[in-house]
């Protein structure tokens, strides 16, 4: 039998793609390992978006080459985003890694790949190490026809994990064409293509048959979805999705706010017992100087106007953004307009980065006259302040009894949940409520956490 594992990075797109692989190894009889040292296979699931990812990820690549002495057999595979673009640097670099297979490429061809890997690591552990020797030695692997009756690798996969909660993440599209001037996705996982609405609500049905609780809908931008065959949109997909029987909740991420409109958020209200009311709304930047530059094609006034709709079409939700800080040409003005809308919005989540230039990218070419330290010291501030942000946000819970769905036991012996907003909830509890939706009465609230004591 063949131990694979497999090393994620990045975003959910890739949580999705690791996961329908792993979903596709385990069909085929192998066997998915926690550790590195009892692998015959690690695939390595990378991440473009800043540079940092990157570095993390070779640095990793790297540290692999102490399991290929013991185990000569062993197969290394570099997959994903960064895959995309440095094929060759990676694979002159590296000597343990024997394919790279990038985001965009089709993934029925890496299906094949990966069955041709395994039967050859299967052969290589049946010979004797002198044989051993000699096959390694024949580096070309090629991917061939396999009969293939499981076409599924695309929309992503199931977590079906005994112990945790059952999550299934969908691709409703690939790719993007939006060339936000700073982010190096389109030119990783190519143009922007929607999936079948038919083949997505199938999946759905399957998953929840298979008792997924948690379900994901994944794309660069969601709301462009269009249905290639009958152009549905996306409040039409999020409509059909709700209407499927049986006891599960739908998030999606991310919308874009060039693309949003109310018809998603009165679906949003219309079907509330199935459809989460939760928003990953992406700001960037709160000055409209600075937006024009990134190519975000909205203004900080028509972003706030979509708050307001989704406020008053969805008092409850839970709203997180991205920001970007320190993009070229961001002044102390700039900033301050980007915390301003951190102030009047009050997210109950962010996720801030520094700017990264990237390859390939329109603003790796703008002159950026600011430095790091400066960058950095707006990052933090900004971040401290988010803290106190996110503990106001969280206190609105206190008191209130609000449905949860448990996701797993964690190593301090508590029970994790999140509310439909994603937001963390610690409970005690037996692992027979892991998997099943609960309702909490919130006791105390921190900037991470709420505590609450299950109520049925
Ligand atoms: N530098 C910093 N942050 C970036 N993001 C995308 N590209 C970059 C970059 N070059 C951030 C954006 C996006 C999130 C997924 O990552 O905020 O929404
Ligand atoms: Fe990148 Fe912009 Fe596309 Fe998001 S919408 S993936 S930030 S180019």
């Amino acid at each position: 039998m063949v131990n694979f594992f497999i090393k994620t990075y990045g975003c959910q797109a890739n949580v999705a793609d690791s996961q329908a692989i792993s979903n596709y190894l385990q069909n085929l009889g192998c066997c998915r390992v926690e550790k590195e040292k009892h692998a015959d296979l690690i695939l390595i699931n990378t991440c473009a978006i800043r540079e940092k990812a990157e570095q993390k990820v070779f640095s990793y690549i790297g540290e692999l080459a102490e399991f290929k002495v013991n185990k000569k057999y062993l197969q290394v595979g570099v997959i994903g985003c960064i895959a995309s673009y440095r094929k060759k640097e990676i694979l002159n670099r590296f000597d343990n890694v024997r394919f790279v297979f990038g985001a965009k490429e089709d993934l029925y061809k890496l299906q094949s790949l990966l069955h041709d890997i395994i039967l050859k690591i299967e052969t290589i552990k049946s010979l004797s190490s002198r044989e051993q020797n000699l096959l390694i030695k024949r580096k070309s692997l090629t991917g061939s026809q396999i009969a293939d009756d499981k076409k599924i690798l695309h929309l992503g996969g199931f977590k079906n994990h005994t112990k945790e909660v059952k999550q299934s993440f969908i691709n409703i599209m690939t790719g993007c064409n939006n060339y936000c001037s700073y982010c190096i996705v389109p030119f990783t996982r190519g143009r922007e293509s929607s999936y079948s609405l038919d083949e997505i609500l199938d999946r759905v049905k399957r998953d929840v048959e298979l008792g997924a609780k948690d379900i994901t809908l994944l794309g660069q931008n969601v709301n462009s979805y269009k249905d290639p065959q009958s152009n549905a949109n996306f409040s039409k997909l999020l409509e059909k999705v709700a209407q499927i029987k049986g006891d599960f909740w739908v998030k999606f991420v991310s919308p874009h706010p060039k693309d949003m409109t109310k018809d998603v958020l009165e679906i949003m209200a219309q079907y509330s017992d199935k459809l989460c009311s939760y928003i990953h709304h992406p700001l960037q930047s709160g000055s409209n100087k600075i937006l024009q530059a990134m190519n975000r094609t909205y203004t900080v006034e028509k972003y706030l106007e979509q708050i307001d709709w989704i406020r008053e079409l969805l008092p409850n939700a839970t709203i997180s953004t991205d920001i970007i800080i320190g993009f070229p040409g961001e002044t102390e003005i700039d900033y301050q307009k980007t915390v301003d809308v951190l102030e009047s919005v009050k997210f109950d989540n962010v996720y801030s980065f520094i700017y990264s230039p990237r390859k390939y990218t329109k603003a790796a070419l703008f002159k950026d006259k600011c430095p790091i330290d400066v960058k950095l010291e707006r990052l933090k501030k900004l971040q401290q302040r988010q803290v106190d942000i996110c503990k106001e946000q969280n206190n609105r819970y206190v008191g209130k009894i609000i449905k949860c769905l448990v996701e797993k036991r964690l190593t301090n012996g508590k029970l994790l949940a999140r509310t439909e907003g994603n937001i963390r909830v610690l409970i005690s509890g037996n692992d027979d409520k892991i998997n099943k939706f609960v309702q909490v009465k919130i006791e105390n609230a921190g900037a991470v956490n709420l505590i609450g004591s299950i109520i049925v």
